[in-house]
């Protein structure tokens, strides 16, 4: 079949299987244009939520800076001759691909994590395949969640708490900018949005693969958090999602003092385009001016960049991590920097429909979100018939 994008809003309802290869190959090369991690890097890594963003980046630092085997969880669609497959499947049959030409186990999970049916699967695939692991990565984002033990839906929600707020916001299919009011959370969004997005499924991980003697003694765990600016926080830091990444620091603090368990730590990472970001109200517009900053700063980076930073000068470095006052890495140092901050401020208060191409790095924004995807890519030819079919070692 030929495969184009289908935008819908913040969805792409196809991905294209070459492209998102490409993308994966540029990851890698990158990867191995940079030194290779330490000794102390991992050898063998569980990564819930490995199949696009920082989970994928998660996957593919530590196997090709580190030659670690790898097991990947995630919930993505499988192709089928008519329908193409998810962006997050083909990333991982590429990556898998990649891995095996280098003899590197990979093997990977496609279900809901959230479940316990899926954690004992991945204890048993772990015992199989890989007797124990040494780093366990957490950075699942998930609209839902269905609580094992009650059998009860939580839903998350992206709203302020306390008072309605309005701010710029942009279309990005129509590429307008308007002002978007967004009413609070009530009590109950805000609980729902902590069983979700918070960290008691990550403890419940923890604690189950520790029982089951799958972790060896200086295995090492990291979840995803971000923090970013005051322009954004009554929708971030301050709203519903904040209270969420709260719970994940609080029950990071315990997963660190587990029996069996070297270090948990949250890492702030920096705004990139995800599947995820891009459904935050607000968040793309900034995320579009911070980009034309920090790329004329020199210092722009995608998650790749981030999560090499994280193991090579963060979680493996020779002096170990350096963490803020409340244990959490900061490897959005560069975006929180005083006087980048100070410049997208100045912008933000300017930004219209009229200047966003020229003000922003809007069209920065949408390739990168097309590379979600796999489209807009340098060398893929979008006009050829292409498989849709691609495998995924789901395990035996
Ligand atoms: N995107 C950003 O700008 C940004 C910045 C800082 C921190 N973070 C954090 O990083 C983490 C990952 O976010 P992302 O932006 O990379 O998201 P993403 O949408 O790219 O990836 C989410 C991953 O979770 C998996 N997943 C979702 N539901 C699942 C389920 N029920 N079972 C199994 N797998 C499931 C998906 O398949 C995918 O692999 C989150 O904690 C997020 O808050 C993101």
């Amino acid at each position: 079949m030929i495969i184009k994008p289908k935008i819908r809003g913040f969805i792409c309802t196809t991905a294209h299987p070459d492209g998102c290869e490409a993308n994966i190959r540029e990851q890698i090369a990158y990867i191995k244009s940079q030194p290779a991690l330490s000794d102390k890097a991992p050898k063998k890594v569980l990564i819930i939520g490995s199949s696009t963003g920082y989970g994928l980046s998660s996957r593919l630092v530590p196997a090709f800076a580190g030659g670690a085997d790898t097991l990947g969880i995630f919930f993505e669609k499988p192709p089928t001759e008519r329908k193409t497959a998810s962006a997050g499947w083909y990333n991982t049959a590429a990556f898998e691909k990649a891995a095996r030409e280098e003899g590197l186990y990979a093997s990977s999970m496609n279900g809901d994590a959230f479940s316990n049916e899926l954690k004992e699967q991945a204890i048993q695939r772990i015992k199989d395949d890989l007797g124990q692991v040494d780093m366990v990565v957490y950075s699942l984002a998930s609209p839902r969640r269905q609580d094992p033990q009650t059998g009860d839906v939580y839903r998350s929600v992206l709203k302020p708490i306390g008072e309605s707020y309005t701010n710029k916001t942009v279309n990005t299919d129509k590429a307008e900018v308007y002002d978007i009011t967004i009413d609070p959370a009530s009590e109950d969004e805000i609980e729902q949005t902590i069983k979700v997005m918070g960290g008691e499924d990550w403890e419940l991980w923890m604690k189950a693969l520790s029982n089951a003697g799958v972790l060896t003694d200086d295995c090492r765990t990291v979840a995803y958090s971000y923090i970013g600016p005051e322009l954004t926080w009554p929708i971030y830091w301050d709203g519903t999602i904040g209270q969420a990444k709260t719970n994940l620091e609080e029950c990071c603090a315990r997963i660190d003092s587990m029996d069996g368990i070297k270090s948990a730590h949250v890492s702030v990472n920096k705004a990139v385009v995800t599947q995820a970001s891009s459904a935050i109200p607000v968040v793309p517009l900034y995320i579009a001016l911070l980009f034309k900053i920090m790329k004329e700063a020199g210092t722009h980076e995608d998650c790749t960049e981030q999560i090499y930073r994280l193991f090579a000068d963060q979680l493996y470095s020779e002096n170990g991590p350096q963490t803020d006052d409340k244990n959490r890495i900061r490897i959005d140092d560069w975006e929180m920097r005083e006087e980048i901050q100070a410049a997208v401020a100045k912008v933000w208060d300017q930004v219209n429909t009229e200047n966003l191409s020229s003000i922003s790095d809007f069209a920065g924004y949408q390739k990168g979100f097309l590379k979600l995807f796999g489209f807009g890519i340098d060398g893929v030819d979008y006009d050829a018939e292409v498989d849709p079919m691609r495998d995924v070692n789901l395990g035996s």
